[in-house]
């Protein structure tokens, strides 16, 4: 049976480039995960786009001295460009300054509104003196209360992953001026995230099959007591409210209005077909399952707000699981010393290939802890794995079959037991990779499609077609045929990771049909094949 699935992946602040470790952390998780389901027949809406509010953006513009929608601009088409290089397939990537996005965020400001669950309160905000205004979020920076770490920002704490008010702060300091903020009273929409401490509880409890850690965090936010937090900031960058009991120079705050992103961009999508609501299929259908692939420092926003806010609003589904991703940090190189924040998107798609990026992060994707990449194990990972055994194993088959097979896949004899146990070894690591997809473990899946391609390797050592086919052709032949039968099976795991190399083999073999080993077609021309991945060279010092 085929069901909709909702892939939806964390929204990037386009306040700047974004580096390898959200790559791993959530584009490319979420995308093998996609390409997955869409194979066995799953309905896929796969959505995000450019996050462009928040003091993020317009910290960057202040310091540029310039627009927040010329930073917004600069980062949105850079990361619309690698999603392509990358083979991202988004259904949809659009951004939070739509009119669509602002309309679906007030309909939900006002439902909420209604329902209960937004009220108005007078709270004391810091002020920054000299630049007379009050500095939300970002713009104060000090020492976060939670864990004593000195270079807190006001939104959240990069040390502990807590989520902060910035008043909280210990030894604040302004950013704009570096002076010392005061505490002034202002007025602001404040949701109640304490009317579902239960609520959530219940339902996160009852939540099968989540990463324990995400689980943990999620469970020990809501011990500790849920509270109602302010939904509007004196800014002028963001979403209009849609009631003007505040007066001027108030807005709609970022975390408010990001996360209603993936509903936002579900009704654009569906606006886009034949059927304006055709979204309902994937948010008002109890079958459909929904999917967040974020970092883990926003397992808050979408295993407690997010979810809240769903449940204020009313009628639509709650998330089925949130898979967040640990860190990939980035160790030495180049890039780090200059830029400061690792290895960027764009810094590997000039040094490696689309396929062979993907294949060193699912490699480390941090599915249980924090891993360590560099542009050194990058090299070593695509020249020592995906070229020696993935590549290597296609190319000589191909080439074996070409030469002594008369260019072209012929019919086999009967299979020897070793034969149909090597076919059998793959059938069966297709079905576990599946089971580990669906689970979100996509790391073991990729394990078990490079172990199977190891086993295609180790029969080819042992049974050594090349030297029976000199006396015995048609056996050589067989087992020649054996062998790209595995790898017709091989390829099906590998897919979803390298979906540019495996439109090659598509081009040789023809496309892959669902998720299982098909039958070799006969008569198959196979010509003398080119390598599926470049080698890697490394500059010494890289
Ligand atoms: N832009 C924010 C970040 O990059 C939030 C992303 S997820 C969202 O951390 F759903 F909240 F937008
Ligand atoms: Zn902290």
């Amino acid at each position: 049976m085929s069901k909709p699935i909702l892939v939806a992946v964390a929204w990037p602040y386009a306040s700047g480039s974004r580096h390898v470790g959200h790559l791993g952390g959530a584009y490319l998780p979420a995308d093998v995960f996609a390409r997955f389901q869409r194979r066995i027949g799953n309905e896929v809406l796969m959505v995000s786009g450019s996050d462009v509010h928040g003091t993020p953006i317009t910290v960057r513009a202040d310091e540029e001295g310039v627009t927040p929608q010329d930073i917004v601009d600069r980062y949105h088409n850079e990361f619309v460009r690698q999603w392509e290089e990358l083979g991202i397939s988004w259904d949809l990537y659009t951004s939070t300054g739509t009119a669509n996005h602002a309309a679906v965020t007030q309909d939900m400001f006002m439902k909420q509104l209604e329902n209960g669950h937004i009220d108005r309160r007078i709270s004391e905000q810091f002020y920054d003196p000299q630049a007379q205004r009050f500095l939300p979020d970002r713009y104060v920076e000090g020492t976060c209360p939670n864990c004593g770490y000195t270079d807190a920002r006001g939104d959240q704490c990069d040390n502990c992953g807590r989520t902060l008010d910035p008043i909280d702060l210990i030894n604040p300091r302004s950013k704009l001026s570096g002076a010392t903020p005061e505490p002034r009273e202002t007025e602001h929409f404040y949701f109640k995230l304490s009317d579902f401490q239960t609520e959530l509880e219940t339902w996160l409890k009852s939540r099968k099959g989540w990463r324990n850690h995400v689980l943990n965090f999620a469970l020990g936010w809501i011990e500790e007591g849920l509270h109602d937090r302010a939904i509007t900031r004196d800014i002028e960058w963001g979403i209009d409210l849609p009631v003007d009991d505040l007066g001027e120079g108030k807005r709609i705050y970022v975390w408010y209005d990001a996360v209603i992103g993936y509903l936002s961009a579900s009704k654009e999508w569906a606006a886009g077909t034949d059927d304006p609501d055709r979204w309902k299929h994937w948010w008002e259908n109890p079958e459909a399952e929904s999917y967040y692939f974020v970092g883990k420092d926003n397992i808050p926003f979408h295993a407690i707000f997010w979810p809240a806010q769903l449940m204020a609003y009313g009628g639509l589904n709650l998330p089925t699981n949130v898979p967040a991703n640990q860190y990939v940090t980035f160790k030495g190189g180049k890039a780090s010393a200059s830029r400061g924040i690792g290895l960027t998107i764009q810094d590997a798609l000039d040094q490696f290939e689309p396929d062979a990026i993907r294949y060193a992060l699912a490699a480390a994707f941090p599915e249980q802890s924090d891993t360590e990449i560099s542009v050194a194990e990058i090299a070593r990972r695509v020249n020592e794995e995906l070229v020696a055994t993935w590549g290597n194993l296609v190319n000589r088959v191909l080439s074996m079959t070409n030469k002594s097979c008369d260019a072209q896949i012929l019919e086999p004899g009967p299979y020897s037991d070793e034969d149909q146990a090597l076919l059998d070894l793959v059938d069966a690591a297709i079905v576990d990779a599946a089971a580990q997809i669906s689970a979100v473990e996509l790391r073991a899946a990729l394990r078990r499609a490079m172990s199977s391609a190891q086993a295609v390797n180790a029969y080819l050592n042992a049974t050594e077609p090349w030297k029976v086919i000199k006396v015995d052709q048609e056996r050589g032949r067989t087992m020649l045929h054996v062998a790209l039968s595995a790898i017709n099976g091989v390829r099906v795991m590998f897919d979803p990771f390298l979906p540019f190399t495996s439109a090659k083999i598509s081009d040789i073999l023809g496309p892959i049909e669902g998720w299982h080993r098909a039958p070799l077609v006969i008569g198959t021309p196979i010509a003398k094949p080119t390598p599926l991945f470049a080698k890697v060279e490394l500059e010494a010092d890289a």
